[in-house]
């Protein structure tokens, strides 16, 4: 099977003349290695051995009766080792960085997930790692840092632009243009050039393969409807692509509302009316940018989904109707989270928390004989700080406020 550029309109690879070869090389390991079903098998050996694959699927008895609809079933990538999808994408990436000779591997990174993911990837594969990541994420994320750094990788704060994620990813190009002779990009999402889309979803598609056995054991059918949350599509296309040809499951993606989709505050470029078809960083897609062609400013409480463009691969599937996109407000995130934590004790990401949002505004319309899906793509520990913040836990600020006193005695 050859590699797909476009994907509709979408997609293609506009990168410097510098980075050509590389490319090619790239696009050359990975299609030999996906058309090579020893390899496939390398890689479910490694993530059920060093991370926790198959991640369950758990039914969430207490939010279905409180909904009163549909049964509600978590595909739990919280599970997965260092707390997230992107692990998935990584030790793939890694895999075949081994295959390639490459000794270095840099990453961007905005929840810091993909980061700590990458750092991991790299010690236990001895590469060198360095991850770019905006100076804002980085306050914002600050113990995913902390990790990264004990792991050995060397994180840059980007402090260009917004200073999120769209300028780690413009740094990160920036470093592989001078360093591609023994360095590989692990990008984080299925963003970006031609292999990119194509081959993170690629390694990303082991969670519907795993959630479509899973549902057919427990439930005795498909499901009615997937929810996923989108920041560059990598979880979403993740669990969707097994589900494509089935008909009769809807898949919802679900994009950052911010603070409302008129506040003009938010990141939602599939859904609402800011964000328009445009070229940049390397690929075609939906961006949110002015009539100049200047990328916007976005806003979410999630890191992981403050992001301008979106994959070609959902920008195709958007345009054929084949998934429908909603967004989720900030508020709407904290209510969700709360809900969840208090009825199944489970702590998803504030972007996983997206999916949880728009499912709970529509099982209560389905039967009971029916079953979603929410695509739960991390954990939340992760966003202590942001969640501590947003509820304004008096006992938390004051342990910050105290632990602030100790260090600077
Ligand atoms: C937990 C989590 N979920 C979702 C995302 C969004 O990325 P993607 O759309 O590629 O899955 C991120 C990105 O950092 C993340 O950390």
């Amino acid at each position: 099977m050859s590699i797909k550029k476009y994907y509709g309109n979408w997609g293609g690879s506009f990168i410097p003349e510098v980075l050509h070869e590389t490319f090619k090389e790239l696009s050359k390991a990975f299609e030999q290695v996906r058309n090579d079903p020893a390899f496939w098998q390398e890689y479910l050996r490694l993530m059920s051995t060093y991370s926790c694959r198959p991640t369950p699927l758990t039914h969430a008895e207490n939010l279905t009766k409180h909904f009163g609809g549909a049964q509600i079933y978590i595909k739990r990538e919280d599970l997965n080792h260092t707390g997230a999808h992107k692990l998935n994408n990584v030790m793939g990436q890694g895999l075949l960085v081994k295959r390639m000779g490459k000794t270095r591997v840099i990453a961007e990174t905005g929840a810091g997930q993909h980061g700590v993911a990458t750092a991991t990837m790299a010690a236990k594969f001895g590469l060198d790692c360095t991850i770019y990541m905006g100076e804002e994420d980085v306050l914002r994320q600050r113990p995913n840092v902390f990790w990264m750094e004990k792991m050995g990788a060397t994180v840059i704060p980007v402090r260009d632009g917004s200073r999120t994620l769209k300028d780690a990813i413009n740094e990160s190009f920036r470093d592989w243009v001078t360093n591609m002779d023994t360095t590989h990009y692990a990008l984080g999402t299925a963003c970006g050039p031609a292999p990119f889309p194509e081959m993170v979803s690629w390694f990303q598609s082991i969670i519907g393969v795993e959630a479509a056995e899973q549902i057919l054991h427990q439930h005795g059918g498909l499901p009615a409807r997937i929810y996923a949350c989108v920041g560059g599509g990598s979880n979403s296309l993740g669990i969707f692509q097994r589900f494509l040809e089935e008909e009769k499951t809807e898949l919802i993606g679900v994009e950052a509302g911010g603070l409302g989709l008129d506040s003009g505050q938010h990141a939602s470029r599939l859904c609402g009316n800011d964000a328009s078809a445009g070229v940049a960083q390397g690929y075609k897609t939906m961006f949110l940018q002015n009539s100049d062609g200047q990328m916007l400013d976005t806003h979410s409480v999630s890191a992981g989904l403050d992001y301008i463009g979106v994959s070609p691969i959902l920008a195709d599937l958007w345009e054929k109707k084949r998934v429908r996109f909603a967004a989720a407000t900030d508020s709407e995130v904290m209510q969700a989270l709360d809900l969840t934590m208090k009825k199944e004790g489970i702590i998803p990401a504030l972007e996983s928390a997206h999916a949880f949002v728009q499912a709970f505004k529509e099982v209560g319309a389905l039967s009971a004989e029916d079953a979603v899906i929410i695509n739960m793509s991390g954990r939340g520990d992760k966003d202590i700080f942001t969640i501590a913040h947003a509820f304004d836990d008096p006992s938390w600020k004051q342990f910050i406020i105290e632990r602030g006193r100790q260090y600077s005695r």
